[in-house]
């Protein structure tokens, strides 16, 4: 099997990324380890920004996205039991995010893979990158029990945190920079609409929570507990109990209860793996970088690692230019460091320290109170949460004024 791309993965950036470059006429074959069943089951976030949306419009992925997606104008900052709205448009400019859950959009791409797209093999396990520093590649990888070969130009590592790719980068070649977090996610999704119109990010006095949803009639919850925390640890209604005392608040608003249809453990960490290309092997998404969920960055940089990508193919495919390409992990990078960054801030503000004092409570809360007092400190994390703009010669116009 030869082609120009080989993609290993189908999560949302390879999948996208086939997209893209299959509507530019470019050829690729995308790899994919697990079944069909399971991409489309995995439960991750779904908070999409307006750069994500557009992407996903413009490539013929939008339909579901349009009447289902929640417009969504801004977050709520829930602590000392007050309530305080963070106005998106009226601080960017007119920005909003959408609710969409990652599952809906990687249904929506595989099926237009599946229909009009490129090859997407599932259960094809890629088990070794070869000759990543030269002019031409092979992916190894095993299907229905047999090794085959996929020979290509490029490769396109979007095989997430655990992939093969990026161990098919020479000793020496690359660097990693980690951070764990003292803290996890305990999430549930439960059939019950959500109690609050927009996102709700509480540092209640037990620790951080996140009301967060999937349509009008199914939420998702999130609660701060220790590292090591088994989901079995929680029984539904120590799940709904300690999420009400974490969100409570002056007045009248309740958090509704409802039958919970999954709970898992999420660990939180950053991760960023430098440089994001070795030779004619790149790294996209998960493969290259993780952030912890808090502000909900992971699919985001997946989309813009594969639009930056996608537009360096087509210069190729076009122009003959390298350019974008040789400018990649640059560029790439700059915007992963500023998510990792926000990612970062916006944890390290509305967790509980398992180790923290009563000075350590006192600084989160003054963060929170400039970003509520201050027009300036709202603006700023209005922009980094509805996405920083990429570069203008790889995305087109300007974005509008004021939303740097
Ligand atoms: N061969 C083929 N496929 C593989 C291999 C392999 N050796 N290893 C992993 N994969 C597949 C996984 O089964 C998965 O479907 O690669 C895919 C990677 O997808 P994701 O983990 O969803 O990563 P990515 O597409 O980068 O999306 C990033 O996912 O983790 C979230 O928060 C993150 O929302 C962000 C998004
Ligand atoms: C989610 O809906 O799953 C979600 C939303 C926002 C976050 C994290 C997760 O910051």
């Amino acid at each position: 099997m030869r082609t120009t791309v080989g993609i290993i993965g189908a999560g949302p950036a390879g999948l996208l990324l086939a997209r893209l470059l299959h509507r530019t006429g470019i050829d690729c074959v995308v790899l994919e380890s697990r079944t069909r069943a399971y991409v489309e089951r995995r439960q991750r976030a779904g908070m999409l920004e307006q750069g994500t949306v557009d992407v996903l419009r413009a490539c013929g992925a939008g339909a579901r996205l349009d009447t289902e997606g929640l417009v969504h104008q801004g977050i709520e900052l829930r602590f000392e039991r007050e309530r305080h709205h963070i106005d998106f448009p009226g601080l960017t400019g007119g920005r909003t995010v959408t609710i969409y859950a990652q599952t809906e959009i990687v249904k929506d791409l595989v099926a237009l893979q599946l229909d009009h797209g490129p090859p997407l093999l599932f259960e094809a396990e890629a088990i070794a990158v070869e000759s990543p520093g030269s002019a031409s590649h092979a992916v190894r990888f095993v299907r229905g029990g047999r090794e085959q070969v996929l020979a290509c130009d490029w490769v396109v590592g979007c095989d997430g945190g655990h992939g093969v790719a990026r161990a098919a980068f020479p000793a020496g070649t690359g660097r990693t920079y980690a951070h764990e977090y003292p803290y996890s996610w305990l999430g549930i999704l439960a059939d019950v609409p959500p109690s609050c119109e927009e996102l709700v990010y509480a540092r209640g006095a037990g620790g951080f929570a996140l009301h967060s949803m999937r349509s009008p009639s199914v939420s998702r919850l999130y609660l701060q507990v220790p590292n090591g925390t088994e989901a079995g640890d929680w029984p539904d209604e120590r799940v709904w109990d300690e999420l009400a005392s974490r969100f409570a608040v002056e007045g009248d608003w309740r958090l509704e209860r409802g039958p919970v249809t999954d709970k898992s453990v999420t660990p939180m960490r950053s991760w960023v793996h430098e440089p994001m290309r070795h030779g004619r092997l790149f790294l996209a998404g998960d493969a290259a970088h993780i952030v912890p969920p808090t502000g909900a960055k992971g699919l985001n940089l997946a989309v813009s690692d594969v639009q930056l990508l996608a537009r360096g193919f087509a210069a190729l495919h076009r122009r003959g230019s390298t350019e974008l390409l040789d400018r990649y992990s640059e560029l790439a990078l700059e915007r992963v460091w500023q998510a990792t960054r926000f990612s970062y801030d916006m944890t390290r503000m509305l967790h509980a320290q398992p180790d923290g004092d009563a000075f350590d409570l006192r600084m989160q809360l003054a963060r929170l109170r400039r970003i509520t007092a201050s027009r300036s400190a709202a603006a700023e994390l209005a922009a980094n949460y509805t996405g920083l703009p990429l570069p203008d010669d790889v995305a087109g116009p300007p974005s509008p004024p004021g939303d740097q």
